[in-house]
């Protein structure tokens, strides 16, 4: 049907700019794809979910830049893929604040946005997709809690001692997986009695880690943002020759990541948190035709621990 003979109402309920007829350069539409960085195994394979569901569109090229977790880098992506008039941008932002004026300047202009993974600030982007990292955060701190009434000095009546190892808090999942955790912890016999900001990254968990054993004798568990922070507090505490009287928890869940830690029984639990550069692509083409698109989309997640692992983990709950 064309345009004009839709019903007003119909036109009202668009949530995208208008789609052009066709690309806006040469036969394919262009995408271009601002990544934060690619320095964890997640953010490639979220690269390589994106290219692979791309492949089975030709119409689709997609061009990638890799801001090297540099926030001001990953603006001035952001600005050269707008100066270059791309038919659609995917975002996946190193921190909220900063990159919300050049998303919301890209959407001003007409180019759809799908923001991927961490959120930006406001509502100027065409779709979002991620996973619920609040219930994330809650169901490890439910998991934790169960594991955590089992000990014996719990069962006496003492508290267990916690150590959290979040994720960059100027970023939105880091927030939600906080929040989520500590929710599930109120009221429950359990301290967190280290707490530091590893920015995602393995090296800083691993130094942090060693500052959380040397003050406290007793850690009975970590919870870690990301399995690659999981993996550097686990590798502190082994120095340490302490890694079997503490439990360790992670958020990723990746294959070829966290579900092998679990199966080697360095983490006891990872919980997933799937890339959605599957859906970003579908998006991307409902949107590239001139369909709308809901604003928000909110993508399920599994978690694998010792039992479940070999049999593809578990969906929460
Ligand atoms: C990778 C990563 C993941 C984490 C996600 C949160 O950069 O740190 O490990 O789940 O970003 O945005």
């Amino acid at each position: 049907m064309h345009k004009a003979t839709l019903p007003i109402l119909a036109i009202a309920l668009f949530t995208v700019p208008a789609a052009h007829a066709g690309p806006k350069h040469g036969e394919k539409w262009v995408i271009g794809m601002s990544q934060c960085n690619l320095g964890e195994p997640w953010r490639v394979q979220m690269n390589a979910d994106i290219r692979r569901a791309a492949e089975a569109h030709p119409e689709l090229q997609v061009v990638f830049k890799d801001a090297q977790n540099d926030t001001l880098r990953q603006r001035s992506q952001i600005e050269e893929f707008i100066d270059a008039d791309v038919d659609l941008l995917v975002v996946s932002p190193k921190e909220a604040a900063p990159l919300t004026p050049p998303v919301a300047a890209a959407f001003r202009r007409a180019i759809p946005v799908i923001v991927l993974d961490r959120k930006v600030l406001g509502d100027e982007f065409t779709q979002f997709i991620g996973a619920d990292n609040q219930r994330i955060g809650r169901a490890a701190g439910e998991w934790a809690v169960r594991r955590l009434l089992s000990l014996p000095r719990v069962r006496a009546g003492g508290r267990a001692r916690i150590v959290e190892l979040t994720g960059l808090m100027t970023s939105t999942p880091g927030q939600d997986r906080l929040a989520g955790f500590h929710a599930a912890l109120k009221g429950q016999p359990v301290d967190i009695v280290f707490s530091a900001d590893t920015q995602w990254l393995e090296p800083r968990a691993r130094e942090e880690m060693e500052s959380a054993l040397a003050v406290n004798p007793v850690i009975d568990l970590v919870y870690a943002h990301n399995d690659p922070a999981a993996h550097g507090a686990y590798l502190a505490a082994k120095a340490a020759e302490r890694d079997r009287d503490i439990v360790f928890v992670g958020i990723d869940g990746l294959p070829q990541e966290g579900q092998v830690y679990v199966r080697q029984g360095l983490l006891a639990a990872s919980f997933e948190y799937p890339t959605g550069g599957r859906e970003a692509v579908e998006t991307a083409l409902r949107i590239l035709r001139g369909e709308s698109v809901p604003k928000r989309v909110t993508l399920n997640s599994r978690f694998f621990t010792s039992e479940n692992v070999v049999v593809g983990g578990e969906w929460l709950p």
